[in-house]
């Protein structure tokens, strides 16, 4: 599986001739998540790799602005500021991971393309990314995926291949293509490759700071495992909130239970957080103690509102959930400096919830 790759010595200490082991002396007394990394062979990415993914994304993705809302502050009882990832290319942060992927292949394996399975933001944003390399990208599609999200992984150039709904049809389509083509797989949220790019959105936002928090959706833990790894390396002192759907709050089940949680049915407005915490994604989150504040639908719905109302950010449910999630728990965040980070706007304008 993709995520054995993390298991070389990272990307940086290879660039720069130094060993892990050396590395261990300048990270003494770090966070734990980065002193791990430095000690034994490292199964899961570490800030260095965030560092590194920021480097090779540079030339591609934005840095995304920051925005702040006086009259959200006056509603939710604290400071915000909102990281815009629904502004970055593709739509969302997820061109981020994508990007850092593609990027990373040699060009032996760059040539032979890459594939996915995915209906929504990740799908898209690969395809990007592999435009921009000039690669072959294959999304696997599970019927019945949205029309809209289709035709904008169709619009950057990606071949689409139909599997029946359900993980294990999507798994098998995928492999059907790899053994067909040779194109290396970049799961969306357990590839190392990816937790590393999406790390970076938190690591532009922590150069904003100081926050007291970050609040970040959780769907596959992609995001929030990187937003971990960056914030141990960056700011350990900041706490890494989790938002996830009371309808799928399997990430919550996980960490209270101290094992991952997989039986579950998703129920909730959130299409992009539908999916299920990816192994390597729940070991960094508990190593890290990440806290998960579950939300239900009506108050993602009222925080896109608010959001499209106050601060003119077009997002997508699965980005206002973070915002539902500090509204609805006032007293946790009182007086504190937060960071959110608004991780996407596609949505079916004509289907707004509302
Ligand atoms: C807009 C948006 N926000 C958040 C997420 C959750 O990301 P992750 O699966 O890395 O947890 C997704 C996933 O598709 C998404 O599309």
């Amino acid at each position: 599986m993709a995520a054995h790759e993390a298991e070389q010595p990272s990307s940086r200490a290879r660039m720069n001739g130094t060993r892990p082991d050396q590395m261990q002396d300048a990270h003494a007394g770090a966070h734990p998540l980065v002193f791990r990394r430095m000690t034994s062979p490292p199964p899961l990415p570490g800030f260095d790799d965030v560092l590194c993914a920021a480097a090779r994304i540079a030339p591609h993705a934005h840095v995304t602005p920051m925005l702040r809302s006086r009259g959200i502050d006056r509603l939710a009882g604290c400071t915000l500021a909102f990281k815009a990832e629904f502004l970055q290319r593709a739509g969302a942060f997820k061109f981020r991971g994508a990007c850092n992927a593609v990027f990373s292949l040699d060009d032996g394996e760059a040539t032979r393309g890459v594939v996915t399975h995915s209906s929504g933001n990740h799908g898209g944003a690969l395809a990007l990314a592999a435009r921009l390399r000039g690669i072959p990208c294959h999304v696997v599609v599970p019927e019945g995926a949205p029309r809209a999200k289709l035709d904008a992984i169709a619009a950057y150039g990606a071949i689409l291949h139909r599997c029946a709904p359900g993980i294990a049809a999507r798994e098998a389509a995928c492999e059907e293509v790899q053994r067909a083509t040779g194109a290396r797989l970049v799961h969306p949220y357990t590839d190392p490759r990816v937790i590393a790019g999406q790390g970076t959105a938190a690591l532009e936002l922590l150069g904003d700071g100081p926050f007291d928090a970050l609040v970040v959706p959780v769907g596959g833990g992609g995001l929030a495992s990187g937003t971990a790894i960056a914030i141990a390396g960056a700011a350990p002192g900041t706490r890494l909130v989790l938002a996830e759907p009371a309808g799928a709050a399997e990430t919550l089940a996980s960490l209270r239970e101290g094992r991952r949680v997989t039986a579950f049915t998703p129920d909730t407005v959130c299409d992009g957080l539908r999916g299920t915490l990816g192994e390597p994604n729940f070991e960094i989150l508990r190593a890290h103690g990440a806290e998960v504040l579950a939300v239900g639908d009506a108050d993602t719905v009222a925080a896109m509102r608010l959001l499209y109302q106050r601060a003119k950010a077009l997002v997508e449910p699965s980005s206002a959930i973070a915002l539902a999630a500090v509204l609805a728990n006032r007293d946790r965040f009182a007086g504190m400096r937060v960071g959110v980070i608004l991780t996407g706007g596609n949505l079916d304008l004509d289907a707004l919830p509302w």
